[in-house]
């Protein structure tokens, strides 16, 4: 194992009816203001929106509306909603959504507390914000573990760069399944393939044979992939919803990583992806991983052959990337580039300024040129 130090910074209430609980307990802990945060109009179309201002009216407190934050939150939404945060004097932030809601609010809480540009700060000066406005969070889509980590993935569009910034975690996460009931089949499918990815990201990491790390991580995954195939038959399946909720808070709350180091290069490809082309997460996942894979099978066979055997129940590496390749189609994900939605056609232009701009993993199983990462992105189109 690699040295660590590790704490859960969220409390999580799971279940039916785990909003008017967590709210109860959790609300006149925090000041009077809250910021209610949401995306694009579905937390009022399933009646969540309305369900959360009942009970923080119950609770006393004084509500500001922050909405219209976007798949893929943009650096300039972060602004607004710290500006918001500043001039409407917001003692806690509520961020009801998926992972754009939920990461947007994690950098609006640092932003607002400092006059330094957040960006900067981070990139620029390499130091970190030491203060936040407290949040909580409310899950509505799952599929990224957003709930329960610091880290925001934020798309700064003037300079094409999709990439994480460090904010506030949630003290809290509220996760309660029927909250996903209204959320599209495709979304839940791209969602719970995010979790099977980062479980497989974090697994092919480094680590040190036998560690307890590695066997979570494999549970996960096959876990991810008994729930999906039940959604496959009943997309409507409330107990595959809850399990696949708590398979993605799982994987990516930070205990998969213990005392190993990670992989996550596909991540860093389709992030990139992303800031040229505005697709969907879990999607661009879904386009990448088997042409990633395919490049560095060789590179750590006994891990791929484990989890060929584990995940998929397959005797080696190469049938296991064929049953994952297979299991996308299967899922209905996309798996060509092509098939993304996309703000500009996708060309091989586009894909080597994505090449050209990606980050480089140097602890996954082998580091890649930038040229090999130009390749594998041809061949998915
Ligand atoms: O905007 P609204 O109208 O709410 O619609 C959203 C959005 O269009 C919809 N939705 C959410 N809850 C719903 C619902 N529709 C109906 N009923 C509901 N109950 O779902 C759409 C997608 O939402 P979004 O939050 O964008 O999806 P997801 O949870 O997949 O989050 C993706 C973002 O998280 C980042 C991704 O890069 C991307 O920006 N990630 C964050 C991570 C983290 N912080 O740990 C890790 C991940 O690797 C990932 O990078
Ligand atoms: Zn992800």
């Amino acid at each position: 194992m690699e040295k660590f130090t590790f704490a859960y910074p969220t409390k999580v209430y799971f279940g039916e009816g785990a909003a008017a609980e967590a709210l109860k307990q959790e609300l006149p802990k925090v000041g009077k203001t809250v910021m209610l945060a949401y995306g694009g109009g579905s937390l009022k179309k399933s009646g969540v929106y309305d369900e959360l201002k009942k009970l923080l009216a119950e609770a006393g407190k004084e509500v500001v509306d922050f909405s219209g934050i976007m798949p893929n939150p943009t650096y300039a939404k972060v602004q607004e909603g710290a500006k918001l945060v500043k001039e409407r004097h917001v003692d806690f932030i509520l961020a009801a959504g998926g992972g754009s809601v939920i990461d947007c609010c994690k950098v609006i809480s640092v932003q607002a507390m400092t006059e330094e540009d957040i960006w900067d700060m981070e990139y620029r000066s390499g130091s970190f914000p030491a203060a936040g406005v407290p949040m909580g969070a409310v899950v509505t889509a799952s599929g990224t573990g957003a709930e329960m980590n610091a880290g925001a993935v934020i798309t700064y569009e003037e300079k094409l760069w999709k990439d994480p910034i460090f904010g506030t975690a949630a003290a809290f996460a509220i996760l309660d399944p029927a909250y996903t009931a209204t959320v599209p089949p495709m979304q839940v499918l791209s969602g719970a393939f995010d979790t099977l990815s980062h479980a497989m990201e974090t697994y092919l990491g480094k680590s040190d044979a036998d560690n307890v790390s590695d066997d979570v991580a494999l549970a996960i995954m096959r876990n991810t992939v008994v729930n999906m195939r039940r959604l496959l038959k009943n997309i409507n399946d409330m107990q595959a919803r809850g399990n696949l909720m708590w398979d993605s808070a799982m994987a990516e709350n930070g205990i998969l990583k213990v005392g190993r180091l990670t992989d996550f290069q596909a991540h860093q490809i389709e992030h990139q992806l992303g800031a040229y082309t505005d697709c969907n997460h879990g999607q661009g996942l879904a386009v990448i991983h088997p042409a990633y894979y395919r490049r560095i099978l060789k590179d750590a066979e006994e891990k791929f052959t484990r989890f060929a055997k584990e995940v998929f129940g397959k005797d080696t590496a190469e049938e296991g990337l064929e049953a994952l390749t297979a299991f996308i189609a299967e899922c209905g994900l996309p798996t060509k580039l092509g098939q993304l939605k996309s703000k500009v056609e996708i060309t091989p232009e586009v894909l080597r300024k994505v090449a050209d701009t990606c980050n480089i993993i140097k602890c996954g199983p082998r580091e890649l040129s930038r040229d090999e990462i130009y390749d594998i992105l041809l061949e998915c189109r």
